[in-house]
């Protein structure tokens, strides 16, 4: 076998996001982003999407039977070459539908990334955050654009998601410290976890999550 089946896992703002995109195109890992997916709902006003957006909104989660089917869906969607989920899961019961759902296919989980920071460390790059409608993310101190409010690559306009003001983000890192970070331990005593300092530089996380995959994938296919 040597398809990658990987979980990307960490507080928000610890830089998943950025880093999917450098590693989907490495790997040619078909992504996945449980937060992109669900903001698509939200906007095309889905029955799934006025659902999660209440709960996205004040800091929460969305109700893990909706996100579960959204995930197996896509999964089921994308084929068997590997997957990279950024976002998924992120409780314990999430974790268990995956493992579960992914045996039934004959299928299992390669690694969990955890791309982990400290809670300041996370706000200041939160609430400097800006994205244009396609995606692309900037920071306003660490990576900004090279016009104020314009995206590089497009042209369009930068905005700050609503969630990403500082009250919103308070409340997802207690969230994430509540319901998500049980995962690590839930990954590390099935010996799927590989830590990554998210604090480094993203170019730097990116190299070493990179070698970390080459291996893996070798090892794989040993
Ligand atoms: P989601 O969109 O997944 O948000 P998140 O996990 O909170 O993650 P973020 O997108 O905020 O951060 P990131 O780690 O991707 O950081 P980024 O790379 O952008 O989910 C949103 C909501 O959807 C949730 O709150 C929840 O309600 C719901 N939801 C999603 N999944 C769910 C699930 N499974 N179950 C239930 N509900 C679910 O980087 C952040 C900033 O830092 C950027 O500006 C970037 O340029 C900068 N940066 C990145 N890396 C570095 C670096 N190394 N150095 C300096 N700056 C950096």
């Amino acid at each position: 076998m040597s398809e990658l089946n990987l979980i990307l896992l960490g507080p928000p703002g610890a830089g998943k996001g950025t880093q999917a995109g450098r590693l989907t195109e490495d790997f040619g890992l078909p992504y996945i982003g449980t937060g992109d997916l669900l903001r698509e709902h939200v906007e095309q006003e889905t029955e799934l999407g006025r659902e999660a957006k209440q709960h996205m909104e004040s800091g929460g989660l969305v109700p893990d039977d909706l996100v579960i089917k959204m995930i197996l869906e896509k999964i089921d969607e994308e084929g068997d070459d590997g997957f990279l989920l950024d976002g998924y899961p992120r409780t314990v019961p999430q974790a268990d539908a995956l493992a579960e759902e992914l045996e039934k296919r004959g299928r299992r989980l390669n690694a969990a990334l955890l791309v982990d920071a400290p809670d300041d460390v996370v706000m200041e790059r939160i609430t400097g955050r800006r994205q244009c409608s396609n995606g692309h993310v900037y920071h306003v101190t660490f990576d900004p654009p090279k016009h104020d409010g314009v995206c590089d690559q497009d042209g369009k306009p930068l905005n700050q998601r609503s969630d990403d003001k500082p009250e919103k983000v308070a409340k997802r890192l207690q969230t994430y410290h509540e319901k998500t970070a049980p995962l690590i331990d839930y990954y590390d005593e099935r010996g799927l976890l590989r830590r990554f300092d998210g604090t480094r530089d993203k170019v730097e996380v990116h190299d070493h999550i990179r070698a970390t995959l080459a291996t893996l994938r070798l090892e794989e296919r040993l």
